[in-house]
């Protein structure tokens, strides 16, 4: 494509910035071409200023200039403005929404429109350090596709899937991944603080070494379980620590939250948006 096409970012939130931020790093448009919908005129102005992009407190005057529709409104959002600009989105232009639990189904449906790709991206988005699953509706075309790789690309990195049903995985996986890190990270802070640490040294101690961690890892062409025994010497320190993770359920506890987020995925896929997971045995 030698011209820079048109991108409409429908909902300008925090992975809306994250986005714009990186189509821009990215050079996939330009900022005139760069279209913010939202319905707040304070927030507009700010990705104004901070990015020249142009903002518009109309979805449809923005929809209908599209070349690429990008869709991050929160899922409670999503039907009302599928109603409001499915008739404006341009027949030609690609639709890529990273909405959770959005199927492609619901989204051709919605709009009907058949041209959709469906991401799931993480926070490290707003670094240009996430990961994205997506796929894609048989109707994208090869160019298509690899227009929504690129702007996948400049969040980070990505991993096509052929079938849907990964998405809810990588959801349960990739796309709450962080939250899981995250509580991961305050543990290990509040443990440090707990033997007498002041916060901004334990901080600074785990940050690096899960920071290291990753990055040797990544490294090694090795599993994990080797890395681990590494550092686990007989009756040592971390052999006794692993004993109290494993008696406490670690390994099980984070294999079944995996699974029950991946059941939360499926069952707002099926549109059961709000309803309160059931069962939590
Ligand atoms: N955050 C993540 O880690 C993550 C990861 C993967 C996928 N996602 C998906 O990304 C989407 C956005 O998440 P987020 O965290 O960026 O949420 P967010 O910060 O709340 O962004 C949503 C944006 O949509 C705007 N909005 C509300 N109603 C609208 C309408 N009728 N038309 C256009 N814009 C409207 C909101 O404006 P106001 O603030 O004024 O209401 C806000 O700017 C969600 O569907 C989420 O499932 C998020």
């Amino acid at each position: 494509m030698n011209e820079k096409p048109v991108i409409v970012v429908v909902g300008p939130g925090a992975m809306g910035e994250a986005i714009i931020a990186g189509l821009l790093r990215e050079k996939l448009t330009d900022a005139d071409k760069l279209l913010a919908a939202g319905p707040i005129v304070e927030r507009g102005e700010e990705l104004q200023k901070r990015y020249g992009i142009q903002p518009y407190y109309d979805n449809v005057s923005a929809v209908k200039q599209a070349d690429v529709v990008i869709l991050s409104i929160k899922p409670q959002n999503l039907d009302s403005v599928m109603t409001e600009i499915g008739s404006h989105v341009p027949a030609h232009a690609l639709v890529l929404s990273i909405v959770a639990g959005a199927t492609i189904e619901m989204i051709t449906q919605g709009l009907e429109h058949e041209c959709v790709v469906r991401a799931m991206p993480n926070t490290p988005a707003q670094i240009g350090q996430g990961i994205a699953a997506w796929t894609a509706s048989p109707q994208v075309s090869k160019a298509q596709r690899e227009q929504a790789r690129s702007i996948l690309q400049a969040l980070g990195e990505e991993l096509y899937m052929k079938e849907e049903r990964y998405l809810d995985m990588a959801t349960a996986l990739s796309g709450s991944g962080p939250a899981y890190a995250f509580l991961f990270m305050e543990s290990m802070i509040d443990a440090g603080v707990h033997m007498g640490f002041q916060r901004r040294d334990a901080e600074k101690l785990v940050i690096q070494t899960l920071r290291g961690s990753v990055e040797y890892y990544a490294s090694k062409n090795a599993h994990p379980a080797t890395l681990r025994n590494e550092v686990t010497s007989p009756a040592g320190t971390s052999a006794e620590a692993i004993y109290y993770l494993e008696k406490a359920g670690f390994r099980t506890a984070i294999s079944r939250a995996i699974w029950a987020a991946f059941k939360r995925s499926r069952s707002l896929g099926a549109g059961k948006k709000s309803q309160p997971p059931a069962d939590k045995d």
